[in-house]
């Protein structure tokens, strides 16, 4: 066969493995047409002939060349075979289509807040989360799924016409009962089942605020260190990023109101700040309340994973406190069941509810429905509580062999930053140390550790790393600390 059409074809067949073989060998044509390589008119080869030399299916070369001629590439003239359509230089549409594809120039340029999202978006963060020390994973060993599973089709079977039409924006209703009886008992929340909106993750929940809240240049203050998801979620509004270091009590309002006067929202985690841990004080809790109606201004009280505190009684949560409908309270279930349910829920003020229902209705309509109901039964019958009582005891044994093999081996080269909660742990280095080139080298070990600088965004930072312990056994922690242990010298 001439070898004009095979140049290159071994290597065009062994890219992209996830493809089918007609796939790869229509983009080896297509790709030679554009390029000129085949001109107009050429003949391409038999499909017997070409299937012949490459050893593969008659069918395979037919499929692409019948892909090729769909697409205006080659004509078929009867009895003659195959060839590069003459007038391709005409069609001009085709050329343009097929060419910004190939060469990725001059395509139309994506939104600036999508930019800030490529930017800033870390595949590998989820590629290595089934490894110790991921921060973030449960125990999903320990899920009750058979007994997800038996609700699940129970209520198929009861209710799957009414449930297939559901559609309020604001999620399942006894759900939201369950829900805010919930925080009103776990953690003083002062709200009812209206003020509840269901939304897919708190990440969802964390995008609607940005929408309905923010205007492009909006001051929003944020605790420097951030989990990477908030910070995400205000550049990409285009409001003005503000993060202010925290210390021992949190972040300091009356700071942040003398830096940034016109200040529109402040984001805060007062029980736990992710990454550090460190819980906001109450003298702290009370001047942010104070500040924010002096600025009036919004408080977002991110309070993700507070259900796992193991030392000592929880501080009232921000929203229990206020007494004037400014805070907006964001929960997930990601940290209690597991994240890819992708629940979670906000509890707004009256004020804010039809301008946040309106969004959820443009974003997405509403949160899947039939989950939502599976949740309500599951805290209905008793095992969401039963489940929450499990876990805690689990994971205060996890973290607890966790702290006491930090302590016992690892003390020379790293100290363990003070935190009462939480499903990880943070480690700073005790002498000064690149933590990204040290993740890197561990990950490469099959161990997985997030560098702690990587969530400041301001210069002063801290060294080290997080632990996740709650989604591992003892014998995968102990593992994992061993690889750490022949890393830590080099
Ligand atoms: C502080 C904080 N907020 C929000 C989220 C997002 O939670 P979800 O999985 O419910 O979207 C996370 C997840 O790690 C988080 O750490």
């Amino acid at each position: 066969m001439d070898n004009r059409f095979i140049l290159n074809i071994d290597f065009d067949l062994k890219e992209k493995q996830d493809q089918p073989i007609y796939r790869k060998l229509y983009d080896h044509f297509r790709k030679m047409i554009l390029q000129k390589q085949l001109k107009p008119g050429t003949r391409l080869p038999a499909s017997r002939e070409l299937a012949k030399d490459l050893s593969i299916s008659r069918n395979t070369v037919t499929e692409s060349y019948s892909l090729l001629q769909a697409d205006g590439f080659i004509t078929s003239r009867t009895g003659a075979g195959y060839f590069v359509t003459d007038d391709l230089e005409d069609n001009s549409f085709i050329l343009h289509v097929a060419t910004e594809q190939d060469a990725n120039i001059s395509a139309p340029k994506i939104a600036e807040r999508a930019q800030v999202w490529v930017d800033l978006h870390n595949p590998s963060r989820h590629l290595h989360n089934t490894m110790a020390f991921a921060p973030g994973r449960p125990a999903l060993e320990e899920f009750p799924y058979d007994i997800w599973a038996r609700l699940l089709s129970r209520r198929w079977r009861l209710n799957g016409a009414r449930l297939s039409m559901e559609e309020d924006p604001a999620g399942y209703q006894p759900l939201r009962a369950q829900i805010a009886q919930h925080l009103h008992s776990s953690r003083a929340v002062n709200c009812d089942a209206d003020q509840i909106l269901i939304v897919s993750g708190a990440q969802q929940g964390l995008d609607l605020i940005g929408r309905v809240l923010w205007d492009k240049g909006d001051d929003v203050v944020l605790e420097d260190p951030v989990f990477s998801g908030i910070n995400g979620v205000v550049e990409g509004a285009g409001a003005k990023l503000h993060a202010v270091s925290i210390d021992e009590e949190g972040l300091d309002a009356e700071k942040c109101a003398a830096l940034y006067p016109a200040i529109k929202t402040f984001l805060v985690t007062p029980s736990r700040n992710y990454p550090l841990g460190v819980t906001m004080s109450l003298a702290r809790r009370l001047s942010l309340l104070k500040v924010a109606k002096e600025k009036s201004a919004w408080i977002v009280e991110d309070d993700f994973d507070s259900d796992f505190r193991f030392d000592g009684r929880p501080l009232s949560c921000l929203q229990g406190l206020d007494q004037d409908g400014r805070v907006i309270y964001v929960g997930s279930f990601s940290r209690i069941l597991f994240p890819a349910l992708r629940l979670g829920f906000l509890v707004l003020p009256k004020s804010l509810v039809l301008p946040f229902h309106a969004a959820k209705a443009y974003v997405d309509g509403h949160t899947s429905i039939l989950s939502q109901a599976v949740l309500a039964d599951f805290f209905i019958q008793g095992y969401y509580a039963s489940h929450l009582r499990r876990m805690r005891k689990l994971y205060r044994e996890r973290r607890q062999y966790l702290l006491n093999r930090l302590d016992e081996d690892f003390h020379e080269e790293l100290h363990i930053l003070p935190s009462d909660g939480g499903l990880h742990i943070c480690v700073a280095f005790n002498k000064p140390r690149d933590d990204v080139a040290f993740a890197l080298r561990l990950a490469g070990e099959g161990v997985t550790v997030r560098p702690l600088s990587r969530f400041y965004k301001n210069e002063t930072k801290k060294y080290g790393f997080l632990l996740g312990f709650a989604g591992y056994s003892e014998t995968e922690m102990a593992r994992g600390l061993d690889k750490i242990r022949e890393i830590l010298p080099l």
